[in-house]
């Protein structure tokens, strides 16, 4: 190999390894997947286009189809054609922008009808195109809130249907849990309770942007606690009962004492007068 078609390997090598920077235009989708769009709200979604100096953008097309299903009935959203990119919106509720660094599209009055993998499809001037795409799904109510025990091992787990990005919390007797009646995992879902056997009233709430749902564990009423109290209750009347009739035999001997005495004093005096 020559020093000339050395030189040529090279160059062609580097062109080849160099990622996309120069020759390779990508696109990729800002939103986090999946987006959740509460019905009723606007659907935002933002991509950016990376391209290198010498490539652009020719044509610019949102497109969506169901996430599930077949067959796939795919529905064009916008489309952007031309030099200047200037978007045609194929939707009532779309509004489509695009320019060479991005695009954003908006739709307006979300609904459950809009739910789908939206796909971007960039093109550039040599007609190679680039995808990226996200799924949209609408957000969801907290759905079936429900609690499950374990009992051999004092652990309450609570579930929740198809609730978007629900969070889980505990109540127990309407307060929050201390460390004395237990502690909860990291995600919230499970309690492990300190004390065996479970008793009291135990609720999980679940809430997310739209509302919250609660399901209750009632256990077994606190035994041990109302026991005592009966208890309690039982010894004070013992000892008020035994007061009483220390009291009133007291005052009885101390009675029949002072007659006693008085009879004989009585007698002393008669003797004396005899
Ligand atoms: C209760 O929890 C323990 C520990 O997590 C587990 O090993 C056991 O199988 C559970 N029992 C039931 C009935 O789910």
């Amino acid at each position: 190999m020559d020093l000339h078609s050395f030189q040529c390997w090279r160059v062609a090598l580097l062109l080849l390894l160099m990622p996309c920077g120069y020759r390779c235009m990508s696109v990729h989708i800002l939103d986090e997947d999946p987006v959740h769009v509460i019905p009723g709200t606007s659907l935002v979604l933002q991509a950016q286009i990376n391209h290198g100096p010498l490539e652009e953008v020719s044509m610019v097309t949102w497109e969506r189809e169901p996430e599930t299903g077949s067959p796939p009935r795919k529905v064009t959203v916008a489309t952007c054609p031309g030099k200047n990119i200037k978007c045609v919106d194929k939707l009532p509720n779309a509004h489509v922008s695009a320019e060479q660094q991005g695009t954003t599209l908006k739709l307006e009055g979300y609904t459950p009808e809009d739910n789908g993998v939206y796909a971007i499809t960039v093109t550039d001037q040599n007609g190679v195109k680039t995808t990226a795409q996200c799924i949209v799904r609408e957000y969801e109510p907290v759905h079936h809130v429900s609690v499950s025990v374990n009992v051999s091992h004092s652990i309450l787990v609570c579930g929740e249907a198809w609730g978007t990005d629900p969070q889980f919390s505990w109540l127990y007797e309407r307060d929050a849990i201390s460390k004395s009646v237990g502690s909860v995992s990291k995600d919230g879902k499970t309690l492990y309770v300190s004390s065996a056997p479970i008793c009291g009233h135990f609720t999980c709430m679940v809430t997310n942007k739209l509302g919250h749902s609660v399901a209750t564990y009632t256990a077994a009423p606190c035994e041990t606690e109302g026991k005592g109290r009966a208890t309690t209750a039982a010894v004070v009347c013992l000892v008020i009962l035994v007061a009483c009739g220390g009291v009133l035999a007291f005052l009885l001997w101390r009675r029949k004492r002072r007659y006693n005495s008085r009879g004989e004093r009585l007698h002393e005096h008669l003797d004396d007068s005899i």
